[in-house]
């Protein structure tokens, strides 16, 4: 079982650092192979073509080669996903935004490698606070248009730290036991 975190910060250390890391270990207690992909500066979209380039009839980029066919790869062999950022703008991070952008394109619909497998969507408000709901929005659309099944949504800020710590490591762990749904850890 391979867990796959997609990660949007560029940043080692600091909030968003620190849950990413509670979400691997979370996924490797689980008994999972875990693999971190780090998109913080990819390349955006070139809208090649008419707007529809080779990506929707071939599932490919015409601009693979400048990483983005690597990181597709990677994708396909995953079996459950975390796609981790922080809230930058009420957003998610542009280069994690930007390789989100491409890979829709590619793999859009019930036939891409990411439909019909779970996703843990977690995003970090530093500053304010604010612009987490919108961030993770973006992230709920581009599950919606690949077919990825969210599993759980974490929403961290600098008052919930450290029980949304623990959230973000119990529900990696449990992705990763292949826990189904309707489940229930209570017993009494
Ligand atoms: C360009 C930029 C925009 C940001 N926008 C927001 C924002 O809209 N709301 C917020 O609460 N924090 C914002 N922040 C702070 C980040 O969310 C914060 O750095 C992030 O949660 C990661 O925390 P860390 O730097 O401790 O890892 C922004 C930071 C940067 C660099």
């Amino acid at each position: 079982m391979k867990y796959l975190v997609i990660s949007g910060n560029p940043k080692l250390t600091g909030l968003c650092y620190s849950i990413r890391e509670k979400i691997l270990q979370g996924a490797k207690d689980g008994g999972a192979e875990t693999e971190l992909l780090r998109m913080e500066r990819h390349e955006r979209c070139r809208v090649c073509g008419d707007g529809w380039g080779t990506c929707r009839e071939q599932h490919h980029c015409a601009f693979a080669s400048d990483g983005f066919g690597e990181a597709q790869d990677i994708v396909r062999q995953a079996d459950m996903y975390c796609f981790i950022t922080p809230v930058y703008w009420g957003e998610m991070a542009e280069g994690l935004k930007c390789f989100f952008d491409r890979l829709r394109r590619c793999e859009f619909g019930p036939k891409g490698i990411l439909a019909g497998k779970q996703v843990l969507l977690a995003a970090s408000a530093g500053g304010t606070g604010n612009g987490l709901l919108t961030c993770l929005e973006q992230m709920d659309r581009f599950c919606r248009h690949t077919g990825a099944v969210i599993y759980d949504v974490i929403a961290v800020n600098r008052w919930n730290r450290d029980y949304k710590a623990q959230a973000a490591y119990s529900a990696a762990k449990a992705m990763a036991e292949g826990r189904k749904a309707g489940e229930s850890l209570v017993t009494g």
